[in-house]
């Protein structure tokens, strides 16, 4: 009921207001410290079933139910999805998925028992503009992709780590986690980039042939909070990605893919534009965008077998998973950020702390335009290795030795 999966009951009860769902059941561990949540949802006049433990709820109300929504930590999803399959149920699974690829291939087979395919909530697939903009890179519009970058830049405070026990985990009770600004909160920009480069189909992802990673942390985590990633693609496309969650002020966020003739500026939530090569500059407007509601239509429309597919299935979410995975065996260990780089910060309006690295915009731009490592510039340490799929099997290996464990 709490964190993400408040924004679900949100959405759900503005569903059900508007006659396109119709909640049956919630559980939490601790419902009782949701009283007031649960009087805003209106839970008890809805005629809600509330459970402590999703077992019991599903025991208890599988028959009654369409589709069950996983909004919970990482560690969680696969045991929770592969009740729900097991019952025939299709789930709205939170991203990501899972950040084991092992543990996604086995929730691929899982899902094949489910009525229907499951959902994975990346927020931002089915927007309209995103899809109208992938339709022309692939009727060749723009001409050929010769690469895309993103840079993010989030701000998290110190609190954001002690939000709860996963937060930065590589690992819990031996099983991986791998929470991370590229696993976790910015997953939806990076799946994005992967659907950019995707050239199939529509609704395809980008298939990996090479990663090279640096990863590092300024925060005292267990996992990395900046990510510099390089990824080829089996169709000869580099994509950049640079991430970071060691920075103060405001949050920054660019998918860029760059064409022979124009190149694609999508800043998610701001603005859109095509620079053409001939000068011109086409900007595309933004419509207000929902994500919850708008997901969770699309994915009713699915089930009620008005739209072909779900917009991300757990076969689509390989690409992602792998680059995770990938990204983490290239870069063999996290590096700190060297602390003379590194300014605390406290935001008096917000009363929290920040960790800031002020060179960290040009680390993003010498890496995305350059192709230059920080490794290059002094960050202290070597540069990561080549790391191809044939790698994946190296994983947990790697994982288990970043967390220093046996
Ligand atoms: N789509 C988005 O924009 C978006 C945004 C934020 C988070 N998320 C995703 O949502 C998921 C949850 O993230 P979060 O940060 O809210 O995590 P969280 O740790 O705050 O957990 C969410 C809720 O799960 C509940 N929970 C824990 N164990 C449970 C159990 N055994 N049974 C039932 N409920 C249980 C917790 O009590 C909490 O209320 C993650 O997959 C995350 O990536 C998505």
């Amino acid at each position: 009921m709490g964190g993400f999966a408040g924004c679900h009951h949100d959405a759900i009860a503005q569903l059900e207001a508007g006659g396109h769902a119709k909640l049956i059941c919630t559980c939490d561990p601790q419902p009782e410290n949701f009283a007031k949540e649960q009087e805003t949802w209106r839970l008890a006049p809805r005629g809600v079933g509330i459970f402590h433990d999703y077992r019991a709820m599903l025991e208890a109300c599988h028959r009654g139910l369409d589709l069950l929504v996983i909004p919970t930590p990482i560690n969680l999803h696969a045991e929770m999805h592969a009740a729900a399959t097991a019952l025939g149920l299709p789930v709205y699974l939170e991203k990501p998925p899972t950040l084991d690829h092992t543990e996604l291939e086995q929730m691929i087979v899982a899902d094949a028992r489910a009525r229907k395919s499951s959902l994975v909530g990346f927020n931002f697939i089915i927007e309209k503009p995103r899809l109208a903009l992938k339709q022309r890179l692939l009727a060749g519009e723009f001409g050929a992709v010769q690469g895309a970058t993103l840079s993010a830049l989030w701000p998290r405070p110190a609190s954001y780590f002690s939000r709860n026990n996963w937060a930065g985990r590589l690992m819990m009770e031996g099983c991986v986690v791998l929470d991370s600004c590229l696993g976790n909160a910015m997953a939806h920009f990076v799946h994005n980039l992967l659907f950019w480069t995707g050239e199939s189909e529509l609704f395809s992802w980008a298939q990996l042939a090479a990663v090279r990673a640096e990863l590092y942390r300024a925060h005292a985590i267990e996992g990395a909070d900046t990510f510099f990633v390089e990824a080829d693609t089996t169709a000869g496309v580099t994509m950049r990605f640079a991430l970071s969650h060691a920075c103060a002020g405001n949050g920054t966020h660019l998918e860029m893919v760059l064409c022979e003739k124009a190149v694609i500026r999508y800043a998610v939530g701001s603005q859109i534009e095509v620079r053409w090569n001939d000068g011109r500059v086409e900007k595309i407007t933004l419509e207000p965008f929902d994500p919850l509601i708008e997901n969770h239509l699309d994915y009713y429309a699915y089930l009620r077998g008005e739209n072909p597919r779900p917009a991300t299935s757990l076969v689509d979410s390989r690409p992602f998973v792998a680059l995770n995975n990938l990204a983490h065996i290239s870069s063999g260990r996290i590096t700190p950020i060297p602390s003379e780089l590194v300014t605390a910060l406290r935001d008096p309006k917000e009363q929290k702390d920040y960790l800031h690295v002020a060179s960290m915009t040009a680390a993003h731009e010498n890496f995305l335009v350059r192709g230059v490592w920080p490794s290059a510039t002094g960050w202290g340490r070597a540069p990561g290795e080549v790391a191809t799929p044939a790698d994946l099997p190296r994983f947990r290996d790697v994982v288990r030795a970043m967390a220093g464990q046996p």
